[in-house]
């Protein structure tokens, strides 16, 4: 079915096996910096509004190359074109992959009428709604989840400096009533505005919290909920159905997960304003266009990809770790997770053919410094090696300049320190005063060895800005592309996430019930216990 060929079948990728053999196995980071004085200057990548430091990554002039061959025999450029103009490329559900046309400028790009015919509404409506002092709203309750929850959740604090001040936020998404209990205790119909944010409108824990928020609206005073409910969906007739009059839509070819930038970016319209939702969509564009343009060898979001087929099938490592050294990014990682597992978590090629390889890795953090001081022990001694990403940010929005400092010297030291370590003999030299006197000088030094040579990326922003946080966003998308495309996958359907829905559908009324008939014995025993 695919042109292309799979990774695994190209000369490009035996080669890698070759490399990886001869020189990636034993590849030493402190080594190759003493051998090469460009390095830093070598793997460094500028694209807009990101520097990417690549050099700190186990990788040599060669590695490039190979992994360059293998980009071109596996057509990336060709596949991404496609995407860009909007083939079907998510082959299992028959859709374009068409995110990319939410940013470009008006005129430009695919179903660019409807796209700012749907922008400008939605952004004019945020303002009025802005207008707090005439529209009377204080608070906003996002109910979706996964994609429809997600990227406002995560950029709301990351712009927080350019977020209106009179308007609080609140997002609900989960299924349990611990999620929208305490978000209603504290609100008052007449200032609150909900969102019900889902693609499909069919999601069921999105309709359930919807329907407990109109049930606790009309309970408790709430008249008009024509102004007080509004959706964002591809789904207006269930929308209308459900009672909401005010619609911002969407189209089949925004997945979920790549859908911040429609109206389910309301939210984020809501917080920062018109000018500066344009600007978020102005930096992703950028991205998109670098994405589009750049030489791959240059081209940020196609290293990274590259990279990061690199590390997962080649050096074998399981685990890619995120850390922002920016506290407004503490969603991130989250946000990462939906967009890079969702979308490359799949164990078929695009003919439905089981892969032999491994495709995406678990992607987890916290922002720094926060994770160093709980998990960054097993990144620095811990047996398995997990490459790290840091996102430095070079101007902070606060005028807090010592605690800037203090944050960038922590993330700089931690790159440096996995990627340099401490051997015995260092250890043995320095004085270790909270060791413990009954246990010999050799046996503390071991337990206070780094092994080093653990590799990490730096992405460096100048300032957290609505453009380049867009930017940012899709960096990651399209270097999430670039590895399944190299895979042979289906990056943008989610099968994955059916069958658990479906035995949900089937255990709900046996809870009501008790009827256990027909269950594996597990599942059974757990519900006789539930319902004891
Ligand atoms: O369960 C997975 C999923 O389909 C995600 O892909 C999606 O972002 C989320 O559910 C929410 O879906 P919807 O926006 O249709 O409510």
């Amino acid at each position: 079915m695919s042109a292309a060929p799979r990774c695994d079948r190209t000369e490009a990728w035996a080669a890698l096996q070759g490399h990886y053999e001869a020189h990636g196995r034993s590849f030493d980071l402190r080594e190759a910096f003493d051998r090469d004085a460009n390095r830093f200057a070598g793997f460094g990548i500028e694209a807009p509004e990101v520097f990417a430091d690549l050099s700190k990554n186990l990788i040599d002039v060669a590695t490039r190359r190979f992994l360059l061959d293998l980009a071109a025999e596996c057509q990336l450029e060709a596949r991404r074109d496609a995407m860009l103009r909007g083939d079907a490329v998510n082959i299992t559900e028959g859709r374009a992959v068409l995110h990319t046309a939410l940013r470009a400028p008006k005129g430009q790009g695919p179903f660019s009428a409807e796209v700012h015919e749907v922008l400008d509404r939605m952004l004019a409506y945020a303002e009025t709604v802005r207008d707090t002092a005439s529209s009377g709203i204080r608070h906003i309750v996002n109910i979706g989840i996964g994609g429809s929850d997600l990227g406002p959740q995560m950029v709301l604090p990351a712009l927080d400096a350019f977020a209106h001040r009179g308007l609080q936020f609140h997002f609900v998404s989960n299924v349990d009533g611990h999620d929208i209990t305490p978000v209603l205790r504290g609100l008052d119909p007449a200032d609150t505005l909900f969102v019900i944010a889902s693609k499909t409108f069919t999601t069921q824990e999105t309709l359930a919290n919807a329907q407990v928020a109109k049930a606790w609206f009309l309970a408790n005073g709430g008249t008009d909920t024509h102004k007080h409910f509004v959706a964002t969906t591809t789904n207006v007739k269930a929308a209308a159905e459900f009672g909401i009059s005010t619609t911002f839509g969407f189209w089949d070819w925004v997945g979920g997960r790549y859908s911040l930038w429609s109206a389910i970016g309301l939210p984020i319209a809501l917080a920062i304003g018109a000018d500066n939702f344009r600007a978020l969509l102005a930096g992703a564009h950028a991205m998109d266009q670098h994405f589009a343009q750049a030489p791959l060898g240059k081209n940020l979001p196609a290293m990274l990809g590259l990279l990061d087929v690199w590390y997962r099938n080649f050096h074998g490592f399981t685990s890619r770790s995120v850390a922002p050294y920016h506290q407004g990014l503490k969603r991130l990682p989250a946000y990462l997770q939906q967009l890079e597992m969702e979308s490359n978590g799949k164990r078929v090629d695009l003919d439905g053919e089981a892969l032999p390889f491994a495709t995406s890795p678990v992607v987890w953090g916290e922002p720094g410094t926060n994770g160093q001081h709980a998990y960054f022990q097993m990144l620095h001694q811990g047996t398995d090696v997990i490459p790290v990403e840091f996102i430095l940010v070079k101007r902070p929005t606060h005028d807090l300049r010592d605690l800037h400092t203090k944050l960038l010297a922590n993330g700089l030291a931690q790159s440096q320190a996995l990627m340099l370590g401490k051997s015995t003999a260092q250890a043995l030299s320095e004085k270790a005063p909270t060791a413990s006197a009954s246990l010999d000088a050799q046996t503390v030094a071991r337990h206070r060895t780094f092994p080093g040579n653990r590799p990490s990326t730096t992405l460096m922003l100048d300032q957290l800005t609505p453009r380049s946080l867009g930017a940012l966003i899709a960096l990651y998308e399209h270097r999430v592309f670039t590895s399944g495309a190299l895979w042979g996958i289906n990056s943008f359907d989610q099968w994955g996430v059916e069958l658990g829905k479906a035995l949900c559908s089937d255990l709900l009324p046996r809870l009501a019930s008790g009827d256990v008939a027909g269950l594996d014995a597990s599942t059974a025993g757990l519900m006789k216990r539930l319902l004891a």
